[in-house]
């Protein structure tokens, strides 16, 4: 077995390091590299393109953005639930071309591409389903051709959303019709040599580094609950079984060659409380791969939710007795698919308050924190916060709020001159033999990798009340747990800073208002025509509703922002110039305060946007805002909670401060008199909503305004 795999390796190394045999090789090696990593990619996800949009129709559930007059805009209806016209996506890539192109190394692109099917007069059809999809496929085949345009000149790495087969959310283990014809759709985008394993199920990966970093394409519809086509990971049988399989295998070989891999899907692994969106058998072995492989995987980017978050498992909630069973562990409700903006605020809520449980890392040069004191005799086994690990979801280019997209940036010191990836799909060379394709479907006999419970899990699972439901089963033959990082290796660039590890991102959004430029007939009343059934009684949620998009009743559809409101005159559109502005960017805001995305920062980002949002450890579960404000007191009512935003924004608690803070911590001595512990308590809790705050108007891309997320929250 040994053998067998280190000779494939070799192979595999040739394969990927030597690139396509012959003259042409040596011709590239010898050649300078023009292309240079810039250590930056873009994530972009959920175009949902709608080649039925009109613009001016209504956006009600009836009109759909597809007939009667109304304010959908000429880039798109934001805030509501139209799907995209071709203007949006159009704009969307010139946009890419003229600002991104040449600065980014790859492309992450998470899938759901084509249009909902929510228009009961418009059904959709496979021919339009993979039919909007060759057309995506082919603007960025395009966009991002090499300079012959033969091939491309960076990769993109495209993905399966549950929209992009009929009907949506079933999909069949392969190999099967749709991985065929995606096959063909990406055909430029698949390595040759993974096209098997494609074709198989759907997953793939390909070495956006080569021998660097590799970008896992997983098919996350094997892992999401409302798949009714598949059965979870428990069963050897199962498609999501045996892509973790593959998962596990392929990290392995990363792991020997020195790789890391960023994991990227659809569909996250959105966990909270009483809501979930992958059945709960996928869910733990995945945490516990990834887990397992927290020396290779740099971080899980997702999709589908469209509102922008993140998410941080913990490795002490994985349960192995879930991994087998067909799950009853919990109560979790799948989440629905249309995600309304009352039901996405409720699971931010459910996040916070799992983050208000979290206990901050020591900042790494300060070993003795304030926290650390407080945990006092419980020496820190844990300073990188390796039993956590991490998933980026970003928002959407559909407008369900605004249209927007992210640049993540990596460290790559040291691979200035890596050598880059380079097409070799577009070459004379052939999948006759490549010894890759054998190894992507071989079953493993994972007889040499250690399936005993690493030992820092053993201890905590000791430590576990309820150890003896968490004890993996030793008797169970299909639970292969992959083998911990070795004891010697050091902490991988999702936990501490290195080559490869995320430094941070920039958020762009399209500001669909100002862009499309409406002139519409404020007639108030006409947004009440339909009466919801939803809709509730008493006066002041009437009104809310009446006056607001972003109403708290749970409505099927949402009409948007400009719901009932119709083009005033029957003029032509008059939208003013298209272009993605700067929402965000984690190396500027003043709020989130991150040095880099590492668990260690994010961790520290979670516990500062959950200070405040108090978990009912009685009840379980999140609690109601009485609870909140009575255990929100901690006996100091005395200090000064009066809003003073730049001080919030400049000041730090004290843990992280930088040099260049010294100024504010001056100040602050100052206008506390001291570092008294009540003065830092009453700094806390008057920022702790603020975090929130501002996390939250992120989450909606900046559709609301403050004082409607606090009503909201
Ligand atoms: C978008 O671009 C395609 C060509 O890529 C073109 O055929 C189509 O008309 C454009 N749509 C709009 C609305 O400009
Ligand atoms: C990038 O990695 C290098 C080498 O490990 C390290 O010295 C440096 O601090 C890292 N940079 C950032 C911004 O994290
Ligand atoms: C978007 O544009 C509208 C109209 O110009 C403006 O009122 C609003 O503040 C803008 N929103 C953001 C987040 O910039
Ligand atoms: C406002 O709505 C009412 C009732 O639907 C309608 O009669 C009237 O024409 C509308 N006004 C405008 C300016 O569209
Ligand atoms: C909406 O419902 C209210 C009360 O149920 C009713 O009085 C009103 O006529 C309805 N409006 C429309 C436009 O159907
Ligand atoms: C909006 O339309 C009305 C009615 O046609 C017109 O009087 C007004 O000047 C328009 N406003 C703008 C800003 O174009
Ligand atoms: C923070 O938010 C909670 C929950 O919404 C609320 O009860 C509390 O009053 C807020 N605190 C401040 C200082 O605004």
């Amino acid at each position: 077995m040994a053998l067998r795999r280190l000779s494939a390796l070799t192979l595999l190394c040739h394969g990927v390091i030597a690139g396509p045999l012959g003259p042409q090789t040596l011709d590239a090696r010898s050649a300078p590299q023009t292309r240079k990593l810039h250590g930056r990619f873009l994530h972009i996800t959920d175009f949902h393109l709608d080649e039925y949009y009109k613009v001016h129709s209504s956006t009600d559930e009836d009109g759909a953005c597809h007939r009667g007059n109304g304010p959908a805009g000429p880039y798109g209806a934001e805030t509501s639930d139209c799907d995209s016209p071709s203007s949006l996506v159009n704009a969307t890539f010139d946009w890419i071309a003229a600002n991104l192109k040449d600065t980014i190394d790859f492309v992450v692109w998470t899938g759901d591409s084509a249009r909902h099917d929510r228009d009961e007069d418009l059904p959709r059809n496979a021919d339009q389903v993979l039919g909007t999809n060759t057309w995506l496929a082919d603007k960025f085949a395009d966009l991002f051709a090499d300079d012959q345009g033969k091939g491309m000149a960076i990769p993109v790495v495209p993905n399966f959303g549950n929209n992009d087969i009929l009907p949506h959310n079933i999909l069949l283990p392969g190999p099967n019709k749709w991985f065929q014809h995606y096959a063909h759709i990406w055909r430029r985008f698949i390595p040759e040599e993974q096209r098997h394993s494609f074709e198989y199920g759907g997953w793939f990966h390909v070495e956006v580094i080569p021998n660097k970093l590799a970008v896992f394409s997983l098919n996350t519809l094997y892992f999401f609950d409302r798949n009714a086509g598949v059965d979870g990971c428990a069963k050897p049988s199962e498609a999501g079984y045996k892509q973790l399989e593959w998962l596990s295998v392929q990290l392995q070989f990363l792991r020997e060659r020195g790789m890391k891999a960023i994991l990227m899907g659809h569909v996250p692994p959105a966990r909270t409380e009483s809501k979930m969106l992958w059945d709960e058998t996928c869910w733990h072995k995945y945490s516990l791969w990834v887990h397992q492989f927290r020396d290779v995987v740099v971080v899980g980017l997702y999709g589908h939710m469209n509102i922008d978050h993140y998410i941080i498992a913990d490795s002490n909630d994985i349960n192995f007795a879930a991994m087998t069973a067909s799950s009853e562990f919990g109560a979790r409700q799948a989440m629905e698919e249309e995600f309304s903006l009352q039901s996405a605020s409720d699971y931010l809520m459910e996040l916070r308050h799992n983050w208000a449980k979290l206990t901050p890392l020591p900042a790494a040069d300060k070993h003795v924190s304030r926290e650390g004191k407080r945990r006092k005799g419980k020496k820190n086994r844990d300073p990188w916060g390796e039993r956590y690990h991490l998933s980026l979801v970003s928002g959407s280019i559909v407008p369900n709020y605004f249209p927007t997209l992210r640049v993540l940036e990596y460290n790559i010191t040291g691979l200035e001159d890596a050598p880059v990836w380079r097409d070799t799909l577009r070459t004379d060379i052939r999948e006759s033999d490549h010894p890759q394709k054998h190894l992507e479907l071989r079953r493993y006999e994972l007889d040499d990798i250690d399936t005993t419970i690493p030992s820092d899990t053993k201890k905590k699972h000791r430590k576990n009340k309820d150890s003896k439901k968490k004890k993996p089963p030793t008797h169970d033959p299909n639970l292969h747990i992959p083998a911990p990082p070795s004891t010697s290796a050091p902490p991988g660039p999702a936990y501490s800073p290195q080559p490869l590890t995320l430094t941070g991102y920039t958020q762009y959004f399209a500001n669909l208002t100002h862009i499309n430029n409406l002139n519409l007939t404020s007639n108030a009343t006409t947004a009440l025509d339909h009466n919801d059934s939803n809709a509730v009684d008493g006066g002041g949620q009437r009104e809310r509703w009446r006056d607001s998009w972003w109403s708290l009743v749970p409505t099927r559809w949402r009409d948007g922002k400009h719901g009932g409101k119709k083009p005033a005159a029957p003029r032509p559109p008059e939208p003013r110039e298209f272009a993605f502005e700067v929402e965000y960017s984690t190396f500027e805001d003043k709020v989130y305060r991150l040095d880099d995305l590492t668990v260690k920062s994010m961790v520290g980002l979670a516990v500062r946007i959950g200070e405040g949002g108090v978990f009912d450890e009685r009840k379980g579960d999140v609690v109601s805002k009485e609870v909140w404000d009575d255990n929100d007191d901690d006996g100091d009512d005395d200090v000064d909670v009066e809003e003073d935003e730049e001080e919030q924004e400049k000041s730090d608690d004290g843990e992280d401060e930088d040099d260049d803070e010294e100024e504010v911590k001056t100040e602050k001595k100052k206008k506390k008199g001291g570092k008294g512990n009540k003065g830092r308590k009453g700094k806390k809790k008057r920022k702790q909503n603020k975090t929130w705050l501002h996390f939250l108007r992120h989450a909606f891309v900046c559709t609301l305004e403050k004082d409607e997320l606090k009503e909201l929250a």
